[in-house]
């Protein structure tokens, strides 16, 4: 089993319940209102440790209630949160979520502190980075963050994992995605970076082919519910995803990300196995309401039809 750790965001979501989404200008009523933890990175690392990875976590909260929320929750899943800054200045990062009945999401993110974290807190990570198989990050905290975190982790032979989640509105630094060693956006991140529409297995390897020029050999384009595609140096393949129904999508993608480095070898020679089981893990997910508390355990994901 990985060693992994997370560098990302944590966020008290709210979610609201209604039957449709509103149209600009139009007000719907919410049927139910919950709270959960989330926030991609400290989804990921839910999802990695529940899987059975040891997930260390590099992150910021602000010194309110919400933060000390948050940071309950990572550790009561044995993920160390000595690496966890506290902000006195900004709050802990907040996210708006309307569901509708088809179990699909509208996500208003406020960073927060989630925004001021600095290459000084990760910096001081550097002997936990160190000991990682794998370092993940997306893009709910600073591009320089994971910039700098991914030059330490490349000094140490660490493998990288970038999650370009949410779609960046600001140019990717062209050193972040040269220092990746596997990219995971869905399909609509991935053409938003190379411009390249996903419309059938040669746009994907088009795609594959756009991001080696980039500077990444391997790709995990994660394609909702038509599964995954593939590309590493030996080997590309589509593997289907497949069907349940869904209560509540939010943190799918993010479980099949800490699930797939839970298992993943850094040679990346059993990719076909390590997505199986993160889909295996993802379906689960979106059978439960709520982030954090929809992502499943190892022994259920185990439980869970042709998981070998
Ligand atoms: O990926 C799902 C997550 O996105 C939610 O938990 C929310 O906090 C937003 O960050």
């Amino acid at each position: 089993m990985s060693k992994v750790i997370v560098l990302g965001s944590l966020n008290v979501d709210t979610i609201l319940r209604i039957k449709q989404f509103p149209s600009p200008g139009e007000t719907v009523q919410a049927y139910e209102k919950t709270s959960a933890a989330g926030g991609k990175g400290a989804n990921q690392a839910v999802a990695a440790a529940r899987a059975g990875a040891e997930t260390n976590f590099i992150g910021q909260i602000g010194n309110d209630g919400a933060g000390k929320f948050m940071l309950k929750s990572l550790e009561a899943d044995n993920i160390d949160g000595s690496y966890v800054s506290t902000s006195q200045s900004v709050g802990t990062g907040t996210a708006n979520i309307m569901l509708n009945e088809n179990g699909q999401n509208c996500i208003l993110v406020y960073g927060g502190a989630n925004q001021t974290l600095t290459v000084n807190d990760v910096k001081k990570a550097e002997p936990v980075i160190k000991d990682s198989d794998f370092i993940v990050a997306q893009f709910e905290t600073p591009q320089n963050t994971a910039v700098a975190a991914f030059k330490i982790a490349k000094s140490y032979g660490v493998t990288t994992v970038l999650n370009p989640a949410p779609a960046p509105n600001e140019p990717i630094d062209p050193d972040l995605l040269r220092l990746t060693d596997l990219i995971i956006p869905n399909e609509l991140e991935s053409a938003s970076i190379t411009g390249i529409e996903i419309t059938d297995e040669g746009s994907m390897i088009t795609t594959a082919n756009k991001f080696i020029t980039m500077g990444i050999n391997n790709l995990i384009i994660t394609i909702g519910d038509k599964g995954a595609f593939y590309s590493t140096k030996k080997n590309h393949d589509l593997v289907p995803a497949f069907k349940v129904r869904a209560v509540d999508t939010t943190a799918a993608g993010d479980t099949f990300i800490g699930a797939l480095v839970s298992q993943l070898k850094p040679d990346f020679s059993n990719i076909q196995s390590a997505i199986n089981f993160a889909q295996h893990a993802s379906s689960l997910t979106v059978q439960h309401l709520g982030a954090q508390p929809s992502i499943p355990h190892l022994d259920d994901i185990l439980k869970t039809e042709n998981v070998k």
